[in-house]
């Protein structure tokens, strides 16, 4: 019943918690299930994104065998449902039997899992792929990330996985930049969200309260338009959310 939504990237930092934590909101606020699992162990930080000092219930315990996946479902002030991962580093793994299993148990009552992915290529990035029902990529308008989407892209192909499309995330509007264009030609997928390099996210994440949360943000804005698109839904921001950031702005929020 669950569609499982890895959110991945070659290269580290090119914002996947970022997506996942507003992504996984975004989907909840449109009234579905949503279950986001932070599969990150080396640095974890989506509990930090949503407002959450991971002490207990984490990945981490249900890998060593201490509780099992239900009990280490957290859930956000909004009731997004979330799995953090340990602050301290510990020697636990995610083996493809151990996720799998995670994933199939919260298939049984969550419309969406999302899972924000470790960087690179090696086993965490494969264990992700393995039990996904589709991939988000999460890039940077840099030539050298984006041989990264690339190779992610060969990778599913050759796994049988479909890649929903590329976030493109961090765009700064520089001559220096790859464009929309340039990143479907070299990679053969389609970017589905631009997402600007913009303050506001810095700020977001040090208050630890997702964009999605604040109902007239144009960055929140993007990723419920990105839920739409991924649950064959419509999002139309309300006409005066401009005015509200304009008033803001003059305020000098
Ligand atoms: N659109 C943006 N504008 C400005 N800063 C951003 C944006 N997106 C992400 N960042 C910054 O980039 C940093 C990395 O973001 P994030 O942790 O989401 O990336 P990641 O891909 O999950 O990293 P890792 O590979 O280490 O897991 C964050 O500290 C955040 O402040
Ligand atoms: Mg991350």
């Amino acid at each position: 019943m669950s569609d499982v939504i890895s959110i991945v990237s070659g290269k580290g930092g090119t914002g996947k918690t970022f997506t996942a934590a507003n992504l996984s909101l975004a989907l909840q606020k449109f009234g579905n299930q949503v279950v986001c699992l932070d599969t990150d162990l080396d640095s974890p930080n989506l509990a930090m994104q949503l407002g959450h000092i991971p002490e207990d219930k984490t990945i981490e315990d249900v890998l060593r065998g201490d509780i099992n996946e239900l009990k280490a479902v957290n859930v956000h002030g909004s009731g997004l449902m979330f799995i953090p991962s340990s602050l301290p580093l510990t020697n636990e793994r995610i083996t493809e039997g151990k996720i799998k299993k995670m994933v199939d148990r919260f298939s049984g009552f969550a419309d969406h899992t999302v899972i924000d992915a470790p960087p690179g290529f090696r086993e965490g990035f494969y264990n992700s792929m393995k039990v996904s029902d589709r991939m988000i990529v999460v890039t940077n308008p840099e030539f050298q990330a984006i041989q990264d989407v690339r190779k992610i892209a060969d990778e599913a192909r050759k796994h049988n996985v479909k890649i929903e499309g590329v976030v493109l995330n961090k765009v700064e509007g520089i001559l220096e930049e790859a464009s929309r264009h340039e990143i479907e030609k070299i990679t053969g997928l389609d970017v589905i969200q631009t997402i600007p390099h913009h303050n506001e996210v810095r700020k977001s994440i040090h208050k630890m309260q997702p964009l999605v949360a604040d109902k007239h943000s144009k960055i929140g804005h993007s990723f419920r338009e990105l839920a739409a698109d991924l649950t064959g839904k419509r999002f139309r921001a309300p006409w005066y959310s401009k005015i509200i950031r304009s008033l803001r702005k003059l305020k000098g929020e």
